[in-house]
């Protein structure tokens, strides 16, 4: 067996089933769970119905490249969403199924774990992951034969990772950076001077930068969508060298079933991928490419998805405001909540909740690592509004009580 297996973490959601284990929720609340990102509302009829017509598309296998008209049709989206010039759909695009399998995938295609043969065991290569962070980071790091290290994001600087306390015989080893923009958990959006601060490290270490953008289409100022990588480097004036930007359709339509993502970015990074790609074997389904192109050449149902998550936050943030440090984030759509204040660790939040009124939340810890003397996580708790807008308001209300509960 591989032996890189025995280092990963259990899931976060493991360690919550772990942690509500025995736990008998008291009896008239029936369960409201903000624990899981999985989006909640309907798919779109447009979407559904361009599935059905393509069902035909199932008697052929995939190509891993894509279909012609799909990537077209995605890089006319990122074009028009990021304001480029040019975003060549036959170099600089690569559908796949769903960003998480590519966020991995990215990893095993980038790392060079031989790099330093004779000092492999002592000085893996690196890559830098965000703290706290989505978990597939760490674990496609761990498989690629490298080494996490974990950048803390500060709640005082609106959880931008502080990337100049990261020393030098650690960039000169980092071959890949994962960011998160929207940030999940936090909601953060990297400024230009991020990106800007970004592109320099990664000009003078030559590492790979791989953007995780998966939820830039949850936000709540129709004038000002979250910045993306690739529109930071139009802004500055550069091509996309060492840059790939993920995205998907889970979150921005509602079909995290369909498995339906893109990579876009460097041409020289797209091609090794490919590559890679048609061994690893997950090209997108044909039905789902189909149902791809109608979902990239639609916004009205994107706004419309984005108007329900206006109004949940609108109304849950400020009730859970009054009991929680708790602030409206950038972008996607978790509150990030600190709830020292009432006196629980976020382990013991989380059980109490779920077993006096049946709500689960996230731990904030188990989204992070303990890094540089603390776990950036502990502390908050992650909700995630998904559901429906009633389900939301009385899952805020149960906290609201929860918390006021504690008080007296
Ligand atoms: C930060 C982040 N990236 C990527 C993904 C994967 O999304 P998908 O594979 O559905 O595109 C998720 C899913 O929750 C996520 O939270």
């Amino acid at each position: 067996m591989n032996p890189l297996l025995q280092t990963l973490q259990p899931y976060p959601f493991e360690k919550l089933r772990a942690l509500f284990k025995g736990i008998e929720p008291r009896a008239g609340f029936t369960p409201i769970s903000f624990g899981i990102g999985e989006p909640k509302h309907p798919t779109p009829e447009l979407i559904r119905d361009a599935v059905v017509n393509s069902l035909d598309g199932l008697a052929a296998y995939p190509p891993t490249l894509g279909s012609e008209p799909l990537r077209e049709a995605i890089a006319a989206w990122a074009r028009a969403r990021y304001g480029l010039e040019s975003l060549d759909a036959a170099t600089e695009v690569l559908p796949v199924s769903g960003s998480r399998e590519a966020l991995f995938a990215l990893a095993q295609t980038v790392i060079d774990s031989r790099s330093t043969p004779e000092l492999r065991e002592a000085e893996p290569p690196i890559v830098l992951c965000p703290n706290p962070f989505y978990q597939i980071y760490e674990g496609a790091a761990l498989l690629a034969g490298a080494q996490p290290y974990f950048v803390n994001s500060d709640p005082a600087r609106n959880f931008a990772c502080d990337y100049s306390a990261v020393p030098a015989d650690i960039w000169a080893r980092t071959q890949l950076l994962y960011v998160c923009s929207p940030g999940n958990p936090t909601g953060a959006v990297l400024t230009l001077d991020n990106w800007r601060e970004l592109f320099a490290l990664s000009d003078e270490h030559g590492f790979v930068i791989a953007s995780d953008e998966c939820y830039s289409e949850i936000y709540f100022d129709e004038a000002h969508p979250p910045l993306g990588g690739l529109e930071a480097a139009r802004v500055l004036n550069r091509g996309f060298e060492r840059l790939v930007m993920l995205s998907s359709l889970s979150k921005r339509s509602n079909v995290p079933g369909m498995r339906s993502g893109f990579v876009a970015g460097d041409a020289a990074i797209l091609k090794q991928f490919l590559l890679y790609r048609t061994y690893h074997g997950a090209a997108l389904s044909t039905v789902f490419q189909r149902a791809s192109i109608a979902a990239w050449r639609d916004e009205t149902h994107v706004r419309d998805n984005r108007a329900k998550y206006v109004s949940k936050f609108n109304t849950v943030t400020p009730m859970l405001a009054e009991v929680l440090d708790v602030r409206f984030p950038d972008a996607a759509f978790y509150l990030w909540a600190n709830v020292s204040r009432t006196g629980l660790t976020d382990t013991q939040f989380a059980a109490r909740l779920y077993a006096d009124y049946n709500v689960t939340v996230l731990p904030g810890s188990y989204l992070a690592r303990p890094a540089h003397g603390t776990n950036p996580g502990e502390g908050f708790v992650r909700i995630a509004l998904v559901a429906g807008v009633e389900e939301c308001v009385e899952g805020a209300r149960r906290i609201v009580e929860f918390c006021r509960t504690l008080k007296s």
